[in-house]
């Protein structure tokens, strides 16, 4: 690609009137900028996010490769996988016409309740500044740029289009900021997005964190956008160091477009600022081969269910495995019992703006048939779960061609003014009503199917959404009603759990009934933002404790009894947080009872976020796996099978209760991070608390020593980069090739700052066959032994000790290194 250099991007800055460049500083709708021919500037398509990328449209007809959730990312402690994760994002937002994309997520677990904890990478800095880099280079290496959100802060949910988080200096620099300076600086990341939170006082689209930090201290050259409508000011925005305000257009999210206008006529915020965003916008367009003379990079090809399916795999972590049940021996195996509602059902994502329509999603019970293992299913409980939208074999299009509906829209005077044939009964128009040619005009839609028995029992259909629905069967009306949303509730929430209405339907086996629903678009508050809800379908099934009876029974007859439990999209998602870390429903008592039935059996944990697992000592085996991504089930065959290793380590701290974790909840509007530094592994080790599994922890199907640590050693350091070299030994001691990732702690018992008892200096992941001795270097930079004072980074001179090992509570090795 040609480089357009900055004279260039300024002579097309001048080309521009300021109504010209004012335009440009608000989205031209809800995902793309302007374009500006005059400037040679095309438009520019942003798109989310942080599990794949989806595109400008919403839903099954514009599918996105779905990859493994941000924690099972950094679950594989593996920057070179996560570099190739980003080319494979870079190559789908090309095919799906998108220039930048709205990822990745690098908040912090600063507690597990955070309702985007899925979304996000680890509790540390280091690794999350680690894995973010890796990501951001693969990303952008291809051409496409990256957004590094949410800045900063954005660490749970509650109120966070208005809670000022209350911070000291020390801590913002040490955790919440590293990782974006990390990624800033090493891997130069194209655009930055606004939180919509505050942090000491001012609201992060104003904050002065953006340009003394940002521009002034990092000598950031990229963008800042908004998060979407987190711009609130005309004018104290646009002198902070924002430069694009998401969505647009401005007349109808604002603030700026006229207004700003106005406000530079009346000398209230200077012409220079205007020039110096849209410099920026021009520079990242440049970047992503948006401006004429640049073009854009075209992305390797990748295989991307082989990539994903085995990304799922590394990350996933073994954390108990009891006289080896784990891999199962494939010969020999008789029946598998597979249990749990979300064994039949893939839940490979977490909700919110970071969802995406994958092609297809393996879940676990079609990876294990795929594995052609004798495998029976039994759900074992339902109650907990919202009701799914309506599907195959039960959902038809009116005309049979197809699962599916078809949907028509109306105007005002009743019209037909377009229509729809869809695959699914999921719908989402997020850019008004556009594509059928009738972006304002749309009242009223309706959506036809039918619904078909495959048994005898009552049905249960309905709708979730916000608004007026009538849902009618064979033309009689089952309700008439208007749905609403709990008040104070944030639009992720309502994106992700609106209200459900559902009737009960009486259906012999074999019955079909032609079903029509009908909404009234104008109805939803949301309307501005889009149109969504789903028509929702639950085939009849058993009590919870008939289900609980069945599966127990399975297992008891069985050779090895899976049971798959977690959370789903709906549990963990943007918008609210957790109020409890407890599996939902009755999900503990169904992992007890299968237990109680089958001795060899083993718990797969299917959440993004850590749950609390009660019975963990009381199974033969735990596999924590995430959201796994559309390839989850082939990845869970692989792993149960041993034809892959659970390559993961824990990237947070698994806590064995609710005790002493940090809050979400602000108090009136503020929410103070009181723990300071201590959070995550930091504040058990501070505590002397013990976790169930600690930070680092995964077992693996082998077993290593841990055998010498050099500091200061030859080889370690070939990039030159300024830090302390250190080589570890390690040898495989088991019978099969493994994956160890070697981890390296550093701490300063005798410090005369506070600090944590220890923290992550470096890491490094190291394969080996049986018997094998592999020594890795390590670099450990500078910044590992820095610390915040006084408006600086500091160094305490003296004796930092160091210690390797396989977590942060295993740390064989010890060695030290004296630093001035
Ligand atoms: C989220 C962002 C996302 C944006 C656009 C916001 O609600 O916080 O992470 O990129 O929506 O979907």
């Amino acid at each position: 690609m040609r480089a357009i250099g900055q004279a260039d991007l300024q002579t097309r800055v001048a080309r521009l009137s300021l109504e010209q460049k004012v335009r440009l500083l608000t989205g031209a709708d809800f995902w793309a900028l302007f374009p500006e021919p005059v400037a040679g500037l095309r438009r520019i398509v942003t798109s989310d996010g942080p599990a794949g990328v989806r595109g400008e449209t919403w839903d099954e007809r514009d599918t996105s490769a779905n990859i493994p959730s941000p924690t099972a990312l950094a679950a594989t402690w593996d920057c070179d996988r996560v570099a190739a994760i980003g080319r494979l994002l870079a190559a789908e937002a090309r095919r799906k016409g998108v220039d930048v994309l709205l990822a990745p997520t690098v908040n912090l677990h600063r507690t597990p309740y955070g309702g985007r904890h899925f979304e996000c990478f680890s509790e540390d800095p280091l690794l999350t500044a680690r894995i973010g880099v890796a990501y951001v280079r693969g990303l952008q290496d291809q051409g496409v740029g990256a957004t590094v959100k949410h800045f900063v802060c954005n660490d749970s949910e509650t109120e966070r289009m208005s809670v000022d988080v209350r911070i000291d200096e020390r801590t913002l620099r040490e955790l919440y900021l590293a990782p974006f300076e990390a990624i800033v600086l090493e891997a130069g990341a194209w655009a930055v997005m606004a939180a919509y939170n505050g942090v000491n006082g001012s609201t992060m689209t104003e904050s002065p964190l953006l340009r003394a930090i940002l521009h002034d201290e990092w000598g950031y050259d990229g963008l800042v956008m908004s998060d979407w409508t987190a711009t609130r000011a005309t004018e104290a925005a646009a002198r902070a160091a924002l430069d694009l305000a998401m969505p647009g257009p401005a007349e109808r999210f604002g603030p700026w477009g006229d207004a700003l206008l106005e406000a530079v006529r009346a000398g209230q915020v200077d012409e220079a600022l205007i020039d110096d965003k849209v410099l920026r916008i021009l520079r990242l367009a440049a970047r992503v081969g948006g401006l004429d003379g640049a073009s854009p990079i075209c992305p390797e090809p990748v295989d991307i269910s082989r990539q994903l399916r085995a990304t799922a795999a590394a990350s996933f972590v073994l954390v108990r495995n009891e006289r080896s049940l784990l891999p199962l021996d494939r010969s020999g195996l008789g029946r598998v019992a597979l249990i749990g509602p979300n064994a039949e059902m893939a839940r490979t994502l977490g909700g919110g703006s970071a969802t995406v329509y994958p092609p297809y999603s393996v879940s676990p019970l079609d990876g294990l048939r795929a594995a052609r293992l004798d495998v029976t299913f039994a759900p074992g409980t339902i109650g907990h779960l919202r009701t799914a939208a309506a599907r195959a074999p039960w959902l038809l299009r009116p005309d049979r061609s197809g699962p599916g509906a078809d949907v028509r829209f109306f105007s005002p005077s009743g019209e037909a003014v377009g229509s729809e044939q869809r695959d699914a009964a999921v719908f989402r128009w997020m850019n008004g009503f556009a594509a059928i040619g009738a972006p304002e005009q749309v009242d009223r839609l309706e959506v036809s199917c039918l619904i078909q028995a495959t048994e005898a029992g009552t049905y249960q259909l309905g709708v979730t959404g916000i608004g007026r629905f009538r849902l009618l069967t064979d033309e009689a009306v089952l309700f008439d009603e208007t749905l609403t949303v709990r008040k104070g509730a944030d639009v992720g929430e309502t994106l992700m759990a609106p209200p459900v209405r559902l009737a009960p339907l009486a259906l012999a086996a074999g019955q079909s009934v032609t079903v029509r629903l009908e909404h009234d678009v104008h109805t939803s508050p949301m309307a501005a933002f889009g149109t969504f809800f789903q028509l929702l379908l639950e085939p009849p099934h058993g009590t919870d404790d008939e289900e609980m009876e069945a599966a127990a029974a399975l297992a008891a007859g069985s050779d090895v009894a899976v049971v798959v439990v977690g959370t789903t999209a709906e549990v963990e998602s943007e918008g609210f947080d957790r109020t409890t870390l407890a599996l939902p429903g009755r999900q503990d008592e169904l992992v007890r009872k299968v237990a109680a039935a089958n001795p060899r059996t083993v718990v797969v944990v299917n959440s993004g976020a850590p749950v609390l697992l009660p019975w963990a000592d009381q199974v033969a085996a735990v596999l924590l796996t995430w959201f796994g991504g559309q390839e989850f089930g082939n990845a869970l065959a692989d792993v149960l099978l041993g034809e892959a290793e659970p390559g993961g380590r824990l990237p947070t701290t698994w806590s064995a209760s609710e005790d002493g974790l940090p809050l979400a909840q602000p108090d009136d509007g503020v929410l103070t991070y009181t723990e300071g530094l201590f959070i995550g592994y930091r504040a058990f080790d501070r505590d002397g608390r013990e976790p169930l599994f600690p930070f680092g922890y995964g077992r693996g199907y082998t077993t290593w020593s841990y055998d010498s640590i050099t500091v200061d050693c030859d080889g370690a350091n070939p990039s030159g980069g300024a830090g302390v070299a250190v080589c570890v030994e390690v040898r495989n001691t088991g019978s099969r090739p493994g994956r160890e990732v070697v981890q390296v702690y550093a701490s300063r018992p005798d410090s005369a700052v506070e600090r944590p008892v220890r923290w992550l200096a470096g890491f490094a992941a190291v394969d080996a066959d049986p018997g094998e001795a592999v020594t890795v270097g390590i670099l450990l930079p500078e910044r590992a032994f820095q610390h915040w004072a006084d408006g600086g980074w500091t160094l305490e001179a003296g004796t930092f000790a160091l210690a390797a090992g396989s977590s942060s509570a295993s740390l064989p090795l010890t060695g030290g290194v004296t630093l001035k």
